[in-house]
């Protein structure tokens, strides 16, 4: 007999699927438990590199410093630098999205090097080399002697950045490193759990990565506040996408019912970034106003802003093109990713779930 499926089951809504020591995502008190301390605490005192090397360290009971991590990546960035031309080879024609899936299908495993920080180094080389191709600009290359976040946007740009530039990319990185059983750490999981490599596995979570219910949400986020264009227009524009069944881009979140506590944290950043480009009082008013309109519109349901809605605003003031913000948020999540797929290697059983069938039977 048939036996049809509720959306929720269909959606592994709540069902655990692997044992971590590595985040929590408390979606009714909203908060984000990265490797055993509160979102918004690690953004204040942690780097990227302390993140990532509390993630390794959970994953693979190491005690990597932020120091080793910081050495590690530098050196990482350095031998993807001198393979760029390889790995380029193969995004020939393709936007930047696209072009980073491609690119990072070709790292591998080098000898004697560990797998988690040759990807992790590898990620912003290959975003900044696609972002300046699209300009027309040559790659720059990196610097080992500086933070992560540091030469990501040397990287991307060219020029020595700010402090205050760094700092907020650092926040970015550090927020969006790791989060729980979502998609694309999800799909890591599964190709990790087959006892696939991590090249594989991370490989499959940038896939799901693009997606615009995950981490491909911020551009169009950008493009949403292009097209309301004004305040005038804010009321009439949202009123008559909602009426028409759009999803508003930033907003909504499977297991937050509350505000993302990532949104608190890259709010901060934001603010404390931006003496000049993006229109904060202008977004402020188009999230206030979504907000207000989701909340008459699903009572019941209580819809908040999301982590994207702030990204979309902070990656824009630090002048990074919105076709890079996938591949940017790849570059934090590789964290995530390296971490999740060891640990499943090491810890976890080969995910197999089953499937309801609700075709047709044979006759007989
Ligand atoms: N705008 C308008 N309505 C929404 C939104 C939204 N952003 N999000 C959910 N809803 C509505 C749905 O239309 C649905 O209403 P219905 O029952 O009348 O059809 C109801 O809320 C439930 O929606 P679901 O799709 O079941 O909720 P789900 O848990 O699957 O949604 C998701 C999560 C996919 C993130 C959704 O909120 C969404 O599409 N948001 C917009 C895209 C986005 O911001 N993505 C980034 C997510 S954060 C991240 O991945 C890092």
């Amino acid at each position: 007999m048939n036996i049809h499926l509720t959306k929720s089951q269909i959606g592994l809504d709540g069902v655990p699927a692997a044992e971590t020591v590595l985040s929590h995502v408390d979606g009714d008190r909203g908060a984000l438990i990265i490797a055993g301390e509160h979102v918004g605490r690690l953004a204040a005192v942690s780097s990227f590199e302390g993140v990532t090397a509390r993630l390794w360290n959970g994953a693979s009971k190491t005690t990597l410093t932020e120091a080793n991590v910081r050495a590690s990546l530098g050196a990482a960035r350095e031998r993807a630098f001198a393979r760029l031309p390889d790995l380029l080879a193969a995004t020939r024609g393709m936007g930047i999205v696209d072009g980073f899936r491609a690119a990072a299908a070709g790292l591998r495993a080098e000898p004697g090097l560990e797998n988690e920080a040759t990807i992790v180094g590898a990620f912003p080389v290959i975003a900044g080399a696609l972002v300046r191709r699209a300009k027309g600009l040559e790659p720059v290359a990196p610097d080992p002697d500086v933070s992560h976040a540091a030469d990501t946007l040397h990287m991307l740009h060219g020029r020595v950045p700010e402090t205050r530039e760094i700092a907020a990319l650092d926040a970015y990185l550090v927020t969006a490193s790791d989060h729980g059983m979502n998609a694309s750490t999800f799909t890591a999981r599964v190709v990790a759990s087959t006892q696939a490599d991590l090249f594989a596995a991370v490989t499959a979570g940038y896939c799901a990565l693009t997606g615009p219910l995950h981490g491909g949400a911020p551009e169009p986020v950008l493009e949403m506040l292009d097209a309301i264009g004004s305040r005038e227009r804010i009321q009439p524009w949202v009123d008559a996408a909602l009426a028409r069944g759009e999803r508003m881009m930033g907003f909504g979140h499977r297991v937050y019912r509350v505000r993302d506590p990532r949104a608190d944290v890259l709010d901060a950043a934001i603010e404390a970034l931006a003496s000049d480009g993006a229109d904060l009082p202008f977004a402020g008013e188009v999230e206030a106003y979504i907000r207000a309109a989701l909340r008459r519109k699903n009572p019941d349901r209580p819809i908040e802003t999301n982590v994207e809605f702030f990204t979309a605003i902070l990656l824009d003031a630090l002048a990074i093109p919105r076709q890079a913000f996938t591949p940017i948020f790849a570059v934090a999540r590789s964290a995530g990713w390296t971490a999740h797929a060891r640990e499943q290697q090491r810890t976890g059983r080969l995910i197999r779930p089953s499937s309801s069938y609700v075709g047709a039977m044979p006759e007989g």
